[in-house]
């Protein structure tokens, strides 16, 4: 181990939940991982404590200007007992990126993932196994630093918590549904030059809005268009977005604002391997509204650590439905959640060299 660390472990475990009735974030293991920043000693006191409230003052900084970054990552129940991690070095390397677009001193990638290893160990026995669930791993740093002043603070902690979880959207528990999005024009999740490249708090409160009304009109999610144009799709909800248009597969490219997402990587990895065409661009609304007419369309879908692959049935534009595949799953989005999600449980076995960490 490359950092030293303390464990106190809790005197208290906590009953397990119910496997079958998880939902996401409602439950929490019985250990968390802390460590701080402060500028002379820089990130030090690395220990395991038992989960619990965290005592901050009501003028951290933190709480009110934001300055914050998080990360999500699981860990999945193997056939043989045994505990997968999926990509962590992609964790470790995003957060030290937000980090530096916060102003936050950064995590060494190799720290970042023993803590990582380190927590999930500790818990193991919180990782579900029933299918479809995970243990969602949330690594965050915040300021405790008392201060008004807006400048970036000097002290940080650093704080990992885990919670064992089903699928994100709860329609998916039982296999993979299509989804109805409405494509919003009000309201932005990013502009080029902001945070959307980023993984921190500010990036999904603003989202709230458009998500919550597109809710209240039926739909399940937002598709995110540009800031500045309004004419460009960007993400779905809190996920990156893909088009099968004819026999390409198209995705936004990392303009600024779109989060560098580590499903979205896998996707495109695994698709060129599959011997598809991939064009990471800028992709048009026009253009998938175009082909959802023509019928070029085939499919659409959106890719995150929580929801892994979810495909998209229904684009909600201006007061129309535009069905995607007949609002049903396609064949290549239950293909690409089977192999991700195959290989993160370990159903199957790896198709890309060094993806999967067994514990
Ligand atoms: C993800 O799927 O990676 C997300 O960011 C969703 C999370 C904020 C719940």
């Amino acid at each position: 181990m490359g950092f030293n660390y303390s464990i106190t472990k809790t005197s208290t475990p906590k009953e397990k939940p119910d496997e079958k009735h998880l939902g996401f974030g409602k439950y929490y293991t019985d250990h968390m991982f802390m460590m701080d920043y402060d500028e002379e000693n820089g990130w030090h006191n690395g220990r395991v404590v038992p989960y619990g409230n965290i005592s901050l003052d009501p003028a951290a900084c933190t709480l009110h200007y934001a300055q914050m970054s998080f990360e999500g990552l699981k860990a999945y129940r193997r056939p043989d007992g045994k505990v997968n991690l999926f990509r962590p070095d992609m964790n470790a390397k995003r957060l030290v990126k937000s980090n530096e677009r916060l102003c936050i001193p950064p995590i060494d990638e190799d720290m970042f993932i023993e803590a990582v290893k380190l927590i999930v160990a500790m818990d193991e026995d919180w990782v579900p196994s029933e299918p479809g669930t995970s243990l969602y791993i949330r690594p965050f740093i915040i300021s405790p630093e008392v201060s008004m002043a807006v400048h970036p603070a000097k002290e940080y902690t650093f704080i990992i918590i885990l919670t064992p979880v089903a699928a994100y959207y709860e329609a998916n528990n039982d296999g993979l549904t299509a989804s109805h999005i409405w494509v919003e024009e009000e309201f932005i999740r990013a502009a080029v030059g902001g945070t959307g490249f980023a993984k921190c708090g500010g990036n999904y409160s603003c989202g709230m809005i458009a998500s919550t009304e597109a809710q209240k009109q039926g739909y399940d999610e937002v598709l995110w268009l540009d800031a500045k144009e309004h004419k460009y799709v960007e993400e779905v909800g809190t996920s990156n977005a893909f088009f099968l248009i004819g026999d390409t597969v198209v995705t936004s490219s990392l303009t600024g604002s779109i989060l560098p997402g580590v499903t979205r990587d896998s996707c495109i990895q695994l698709l060129k391997k599959w011997g598809y065409k991939v064009e990471e661009r800028r992709l048009p609304l026009e253009e998938v509204l175009e082909a959802a007419k023509t019928g070029e369309l085939k499919e659409a879908w959106a890719t995150g650590t929580a929801c892994v692959v979810s495909p998209i049935g229904v684009l909600r534009f201006r007061g129309e439905d535009h069905p995607v595949n007949g609002d049903k799953v396609g064949e290549l989005s239950q293909r690409l959640y089977d192999s991700i999600y195959g290989m993160q449980t370990g159903i199957i076995e790896p198709e890309m060299d060094g993806w999967v960490i067994t514990l």
